[in-house]
């Protein structure tokens, strides 16, 4: 399926923008932007977004009664997979959306879920310390560039997350 694509340069955050996509009958698609002005963590937490990493959400329908455990482990593996293309130092997921190389975090992923006219979706936000990693005084970060040998380029791993989601959405809807 293909997945419409939403570019902003600056927005809040890439979730809350596909949240409300979902709310005006918007059924699937993919947001980025360039900057998020109030990136959201998990249990309420901040994502310190720093321009030259990638925000992006996919949302889409989800069958009412797929478990959301079970989703959460597939969507880590996907990006996991993804990013492991990328560096021969292995990405371990760290339970339940981390993903961490050396025990430095490298990308986190929020997942949200909403219903519309008793339809429900979920929006998946990734975010990836591309270039830069934010100083968090709770756990290590890096950045994926610190662990390959050429530098890859943000839009290139958003293409990819994209091409991803958009062969394996039908095992979730
Ligand atoms: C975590 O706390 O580890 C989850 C972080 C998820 C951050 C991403 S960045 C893109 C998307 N939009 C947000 O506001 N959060 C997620």
């Amino acid at each position: 399926m293909i997945l419409k694509q939403f570019y902003y340069k600056k927005i809040k955050s890439t979730n809350d923008t596909a949240l409300k996509y979902i709310s005006k009958g918007v059924e699937n698609g993919i947001i980025i932007t360039d900057v998020q002005t109030k990136g959201k963590g998990q249990i309420g937490k901040k994502w310190i977004s720093l321009k030259g990493n990638l925000f992006m959400s996919v949302f889409f329908q989800l069958r009412n009664k797929v478990s959301i455990k079970k989703i959460t482990k597939v969507n880590c593996l996907l990006i996991r997979n993804c990013l492991q293309n990328y560096t021969n130092y292995e990405i371990k997921v760290k339970q339940p959306n981390d993903l961490l190389i050396n025990n430095q975090k490298i990308c986190g992923i929020l997942q949200e879920t909403i219903y519309r006219n008793k339809k429900k979706f979920l929006v998946v936000g990734i975010g990836v310390n591309i270039n830069k990693s934010p100083r968090i005084d709770r756990y290590q970060t890096n950045f994926l560039n610190f662990f390959t040998k050429k530098k890859v380029k943000r839009l290139e791993v958003f293409d990819q997350l994209s091409n991803i989601y958009e062969k394996k959405i039908n095992q979730f809807s």
